[in-house]
């Protein structure tokens, strides 16, 4: 089943120290709020993931509950402490549903059932009991795109070219189609787009693997019955869905993502989620460097999308020093996006090199990479293992991204705290010194790193819908920015190269006066902007009002 991946890989990966001081308490002398308090106000609201830390979960590398090596939701289940702990509040599932694993779930082969590997509805049904106990929510990974070949719809249209899902997926006589498809090529998994089938004696079209082919949704009972898979799941209480690659429901011959049927699509998907009060979208958009299209009117379309400019391509401006793509990501989203859009804001995924190794084993450039995206405006999502600074591994069940996919390290013993067994993936690299047990004796750890910042996070509102402005600093070397709301402001700054940098921030009424919060280097204010001090590889939070 192995296969060879390289698009998406090889754009985010490989391009290019700051332990910092030891964090200082928020300081004195400002005002401060009842954090914890007011943490929860914030996330029982119904902008609550504006304000949340959401955790993507590869549920079979988290937490093996049997024995089996297999990682399952009632570990998972197990694990929600550490990750209230953390300063988590929601989760997103990778696909937990049947599959025959040709890409790790993202081929579903019932939108229904449970994959028994991971437990049952039962398991499911207690997990979301138990996090929502915890005030956690939990949203599941919504793969619409295409089906798994294995698919009883599929096996349906497939059989001949009359039956009642004859059209439910994209068939042509040909391996190109004269107004679908989107040219010829897969773009992303292979070569041909189009496959052969000798039941139908006709091609079928996948933009992923051939044992994903995309459904067809110029068939109203496609819509239907896909609406109503996200109705299925809504009604057993999720609280909303990540969107798999939900810009190319709709193609046509030379245009693949989000054409306007498929904007409508979406906003009929919406109104869905709307009829659950506090359900959210989140987007995968397939153009990485704008997600603007997802967003609508900022009502009516997703909460949330992924902000890849930043996310998958972090390590190209850190290898070389400079900040300028930075700025540019963010200054377009904060120009282009309208009222009401949310970034989601990562340094990685199951589809991406691990962050660890987009550093290049710098310890100081995965921090600095985190600093920006859990204190730019938007909602984080840690990948699961980040906290950890989690090694790629080296093996490979399903394709080269398995090495970013390797089993949580949770302690030194033999399984790792993960299994009792042999884990269905090897661990990665020096499983037996970067664990959460060893991380959490070192104040200096990664893990003591995402914990005190995330804790920065906690209860602030400023963070996640705060004004966020970007600074002006006379050198491409820093990348600076100011978060205001109506009770407080921050100034955060990130030097992207090695050696000391000095930097004028020029904005007048940048706040009152600088207390660093966390980080090292200094900021001293006066009445045109400030002065900024970082030292090598260093990044800093200064609150300013
Ligand atoms: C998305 C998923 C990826 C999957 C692909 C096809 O990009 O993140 O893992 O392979 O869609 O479903
Ligand atoms: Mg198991």
């Amino acid at each position: 089943m192995k296969r060879s991946f390289a698009a998406l890989w090889l754009a985010a990966a490989w391009a290019g120290g700051c332990g910092g001081d030891p964090p200082a308490a928020e300081p004195g002398g400002f005002a401060e709020k009842n954090w914890p308090a007011e943490a929860e106000a914030l996330l029982a609201g119904s902008d609550w993931y504006r304000h949340a830390v959401f955790y993507e979960v590869y549920v079979r590398s988290f937490q093996d509950s049997d024995g089996d090596g297999v990682g399952d939701l009632k570990g998972l289940e197990s694990r929600l402490d550490y990750l209230k702990e953390l300063g988590v509040d929601a989760l997103w599932l990778m696909p937990i549903l049947e599959t025959p694993f040709f890409d790790s779930g993202y081929d579903v082969a019932d939108y229904l059932a449970v994959n028994p590997d991971y437990g049952t509805e039962e398991d499911l049904e207690s997990l979301l009991d138990a996090a929502h106990a915890r005030g956690m929510r939990v949203i599941m990974d919504l793969v619409l795109n295409h089906t798994s070949a294995a698919h009883s719809w599929f096996v349906e249209s497939r059989a001949d070219r009359t039956n009642a899902k004859a059209d439910w997926y994209v068939w042509s006589d040909t391996p190109s189609h004269p107004d679908n498809g989107c040219g010829t090529q897969s773009g992303v998994f292979g070569d041909s787009a189009w496959e052969y089938d000798a039941g139908r004696g006709q091609y079928y079209f996948h933009r992923f693997y051939p044992e994903q082919p995309d459904l067809n949704y110029r068939s109203p009972a496609v819509v239907e019955a896909t609406l109503g898979v996200a109705r299925h799941w809504l009604d057993r209480g999720v609280d909303g869905f990540r969107c798999d690659v939900i810009g190319l429901l709709h193609e046509s011959a030379t245009e693949c993502e989000m054409l306007p049927a498929t904007v409508d699509y979406i906003r009929e998907l919406r109104a869905v989620v709307d009829e659950y009060p506090g359900s959210v979208l989140v987007a995968e958009p397939s153009k990485l460097t704008d997600a603007t299209a997802y967003f609508g009117d900022g009502a009516d379309m997703f909460h949330m999308a992924f902000h890849f400019g930043y996310g998958y391509f972090w390590g190209f401006p850190f290898g070389a020093g400079s900040a300028a793509p930075i700025t540019d990501t963010f200054a377009a989203s904060l120009e282009r996006f309208p009222v009401g859009a949310q970034d989601a804001l990562v340094i990685g995924s199951h589809d991406v090199a691990r962050a660890y190794a987009v550093a290049q084993g710098d310890d100081t450039r995965h921090r600095r990479a985190a600093w920006i995206q859990l204190t730019a405006r938007g909602t984080p999502y840690v990948y699961y293992g980040e906290e950890l600074a989690l090694r790629p591994g080296t093996d490979e069940v399903v394709d080269l991204r398995d090495t970013a996919r390797t089993p949580m390290l949770w302690d030194g013993t033999p399984g790792h705290g993960f299994t009792t067994g042999t884990p269905w993936l090897a661990f990665g690299a020096e499983a037996d010194t970067f664990h959460l047990a060893a991380e959490r004796e070192d104040p200096t750890s990664m893990w003591a790193f995402y914990r005190d910042l995330l804790r920065l996070r906690r209860g602030r509102a400023v963070w996640g819908t705060g004004e966020m402005e970007l600074l002006e600093t006379g050198t491409t070397t820093v990348f600076a920015f100011h978060r205001a709301d109506a009770f407080m402001a921050y100034v955060v700054a990130v030097n992207l190269t090695p050696d000391e940098v000095t930097a004028r921030l020029a904005r007048a009424d940048l706040g009152e006066r600088a207390e660093r919060v966390i980080g090292s280097g200094t900021l001293a204010l006066d009445a045109s902007g400030a002065d900024l001090v970082l030292p090598g590889a260093g990044a800093a939070v200064f609150r300013v009002r």
